[in-house]
């Protein structure tokens, strides 16, 4: 990096903190970049097969349906990983924000429950959470069981017999309290955008919306993604060491 490049990346966080200053009501959208450096791989351009298979493929209603041992063992296969993981400094440094301004709402695209871990309450999770599990028959929920890992198969539901499927929303499935997510969107007048591609709706709606209803749009992703296009600012790195800098003394 060259001093130029240096100057230009305060020049931007710089910008970022005052947009944050005279927020009155700030909103935060994460996608799976936010976990990437706690260990947990984003949907998007890592390559990742899961024993041959494209993850997201999993991921649907249709696949549950025709292969559920294979899915629930994936789903296994994952829970064990968010197990092993932790919130890293950007989920820290966002639930130290709510802290500090009560009226911030963080909406989030994971289901690996690291943002509340870290302590973040006022949080929306659109694509449910991992570590439930939800009757596909009479809906009950209840908190997955590591025990539960290594079974052929879903388990069985306690009140009803019916099958066990993880409390998280696949595709072609409605997303979680979205309306009212849209309705915090259109509220805002600053939505921080980080580590999402912008690929999948309605959860990058949430940004736009905001913008359309006049909120400034600060992003932080390593890469370009869908939503630069609508941002004020973008600042290029890691959500675990951007978001601490950004957010040193604002909180
Ligand atoms: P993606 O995997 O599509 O995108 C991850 C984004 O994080 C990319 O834009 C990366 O550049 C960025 N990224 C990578 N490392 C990062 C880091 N250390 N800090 C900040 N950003 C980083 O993930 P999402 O946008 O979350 O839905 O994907 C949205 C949805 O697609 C997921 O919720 C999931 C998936 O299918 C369902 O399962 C319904």
């Amino acid at each position: 990096m060259t001093d130029a490049d240096r100057e230009a990346d305060d020049r931007r966080l710089r910008a970022a903190r005052e947009h944050i200053v005279a927020a009155s009501r700030p909103v935060v959208l994460t996608g799976a970049g936010v976990s990437a450096e706690s260990g947990i791989p984003t949907f998007r351009g890592t390559g990742g097969l899961w024993r041959d298979r494209d993850p997201l493929a999993l991921a649907t209603p249709q696949a549950f349906a025709r292969e559920p041992a294979l899915v629930w063992e994936f789903y296994s296969w994952r829970r064990e990983r968010v197990r092993a993981c932790a919130p890293n400094a950007a989920h820290h440094a966002l639930a130290a924000l709510e802290q500090a301004r009560p009226e911030c709402w963080l909406i989030t695209q994971n289901v690996d429950g690291l943002h509340r871990a870290a302590g973040s309450q006022r949080l929306i999770e659109l694509h449910g959470n991992l570590m439930i599990d939800r009757c596909q028959r009479c809906r009950h929920e209840r908190a997955a069981v590591p025990e539960d890992e290594g079974a052929q198969g879903p388990p069985r539901c306690d009140r009803c017999g019916g099958s066990l499927r993880p409390g998280v929303v696949w595709f072609g499935e409605p997303v979680e309290q979205i309306e009212r997510a849209f309705e915090l969107a259109a509220q805002a007048d600053l939505v921080l955008v980080v580590g999402t591609s912008g690929v999948v709706e309605p959860a990058a709606s949430v940004a736009r919306v905001a913008r359309q209803a006049g909120a400034s749009v600060i992003e932080i992703n390593p890469d370009e993604s869908l939503l630069t296009a609508i941002a004020d600012v973008s600042i290029r790195g890691a959500a675990a060491q951007v978001l601490p800098r950004l957010l040193a003394g604002l909180t």
